[in-house]
């Protein structure tokens, strides 16, 4: 099976932030879980680099546009290749295959009659780049920038989107959780109750002109978000890639921020050009800080790649998915990072790993042990590797992410309570106790086996560092997971390895 996952494209007015890099992880993460089924994957991101915002930023900045752009493209790529971003394709909206490949959809949407010329006189809103209506302001003011919208009235090129009205609350009806999760989905529907209107898509270069040129008016270049939005086909090289072929449609990722382009737009313009719809789109919310947004002037922008390098990559990943719970907000801080650390790592997993190992270096050298006949207690263990094993591979796919990895966290704190239960150190003092020790420290090796497998794609480093401690070859580890997670499949007399500890406690100040 095919499977396309895609980021939105950031743009490059600012640098990369850990939203930015929450929803990078949030599809790596299902990039990898989907590879390890045995999926061939294609996973997308990139930048997003025409439009107001950015040449501002560049001026601001006191560089050439281009420069700037490729300056800050190379930023984001750099932190996605240290958070091990495992993306197969970065688009930049100013590579020359994505300018002609807009450029002739442009011509054929124009050429079937769906763009049109017209006068247009509207509020509109320089940060959002986009015209409102009365009703969508807050005060008068932008909802998202809470500044009053300029009175503006020019000649520009329309999109016909409000044709597809009709089709697109009909596809949404129809497809349940095609935009997911629900909360999203009703925003867009009750959205869809007042009548659409037609989508400006051209800029006067008088007023801007860093954008692609309309093929059919050199006058003017297309609005930021239809050049954008068409980054998720150029990635597959549309119309004649055998990539486009073989991965359309897609798995979008974003933040409720950008629903509306993304909800909207996007589909009326793939109805236009005749293509399929994306496969879902899938919404999360936002990260909070104490101050409430993140934002420049705020000084609460937090950069992924200083905290992975404080905390660990692994560690950051981790805290994302189990902090989220997706489509909800969640707040942000270091305290409540450190708090994951130590206790869901350090203390619960971290422990857990070690204390196994330690006790098979010190009872069997190091050496799997054979089981014996499991009694209820060992029984205990597999079932409950094999029923939270299941949730985990259900919960995964359907976005669950906390929900799946606090499961997983049952299954550790039950490891560690077989531990005391089982008491290894009064069985190695007993002699006729042996076969009883070989089959609990087989029981609580092989639970940590499923354990780092089911771990990979969230905490690939981490899971590799468990895996070669735990001595895994590569039909133990690189095969598809359901091949991997069979119970027993860890060979009795192999040979563990010792190793650094996984997770190391952060020590804060005492207060
Ligand atoms: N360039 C457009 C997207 C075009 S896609 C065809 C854009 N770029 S952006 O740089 O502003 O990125 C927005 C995205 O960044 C959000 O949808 C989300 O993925 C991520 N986030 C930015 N801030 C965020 C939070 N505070 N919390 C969670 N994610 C956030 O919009």
């Amino acid at each position: 099976m095919a499977y396309y996952i895609t980021t939105p494209i950031y743009y490059v007015n600012a640098e990369p932030h850990i939203g930015h890099a929450y929803t990078t992880v949030v599809a790596d993460v299902l990039a990898r879980f989907h590879r390890l089924q045995g999926e061939e994957v294609r996973f997308q991101t990139g930048t997003d680099e025409h439009g107001d915002k950015v040449l501002d930023a560049a001026a601001a900045a006191g560089l050439p546009v281009k420069e700037f752009v490729d300056r800050i493209s190379a930023r984001f790529r750099q932190s996605w290749d240290n958070l091990d971003i495992s993306y197969d394709n970065y688009v930049r909206t100013t590579d020359p295959a994505h300018v002609e490949v807009v450029q002739n959809i442009l011509t054929q949407v124009h050429d079937s009659g769906n763009i049109y010329f017209g006068e247009y006189g509207g509020l509109y809103c320089y940060g959002c780049e986009c015209f409102y209506l009365e009703r969508d302001l807050v005060d008068g003011l932008c909802p998202d920038h809470k500044v009053a919208p300029t009175f503006l009235k020019e000649e520009n090129y329309f999109f016909r989107m409000s044709k597809y009205q009709d089709w697109l609350i009909d596809q949404i009806k129809r497809h349940p959780d095609w935009i997911r999760p629900e909360r999203y989905r009703n925003e867009m529907l009750a959205f869809l109750k007042e009548p659409l209107e037609d989508l400006c898509i051209s800029r006067p270069k008088s007023r801007m002109d860093w954008g692609i040129t309309l093929p059919f008016d050199e006058r003017y270049v297309t609005y930021v978000w239809f050049d954008a939005l068409i980054n998720y086909l150029t990635g597959l090289d549309y119309p004649d890639g055998a990539a486009y072929r073989k991965f359309w449609p897609a798995q979008h990722f974003i933040a409720k921020d950008i629903l509306k382009p993304h909800a909207i737009y996007w589909p009326t313009m793939l109805k236009a050009m005749g293509v399929e719809p994306f496969q879902n789109l899938n919404v999360h919310g936002y990260w909070q800080m104490a101050a409430g947004k993140m934002s420049k002037s705020l000084g609460n922008v937090v950069d992924p790649e200083t905290l992975a390098g404080r905390f660990g990559i692994d560690q950051v990943r981790y805290f994302f998915l189990r902090e989220m719970v997706f489509g909800l907000d969640a707040h942000f801080s270091e305290a409540a990072l450190i708090t994951r650390i130590n206790a869901d790592l350090a203390n619960d997993l971290g422990n857990l790993f070690a204390r196994s190992l330690g006790m098979a270096f010190k009872y069997r050298q190091g050496v799997v042990p054979a089981p014996g006949v499991p009694e209820p207690l060992d029984q205990e263990v597999v079932t409950a590797a094999q029923t939270m094993t299941a949730d985990f591979l259900r919960l995964f796919p359907a976005l669950e992410f906390s929900k799946a990895l606090a499961g997983l966290w049952e299954f550790i704190g039950l490891l560690n309570r077989y531990i005391v239960t089982t008491a290894p150190w009064q069985l190695a003092k007993e002699p006729e106790a042996a076969a009883r020790l070989d089959t609990v420290l087989y029981h609580l090796v092989e639970g940590l086996r499923w354990i780092a497998a089911l771990l990979r794609p969230v905490m690939p480093a981490s899971a590799l560092q468990m895996s070669k401690q735990l001595g895994l070859g590569l039909a133990l580890w690189d095969q598809p997971l359901a091949q991997v997670l069979k119970w027993g499949r860890l060979t009795p007399g192999s040979l563990l390895a010792k190793g650094p500890p996984l997770f190391p406690r952060i020590e804060t100040e005492a207060k």
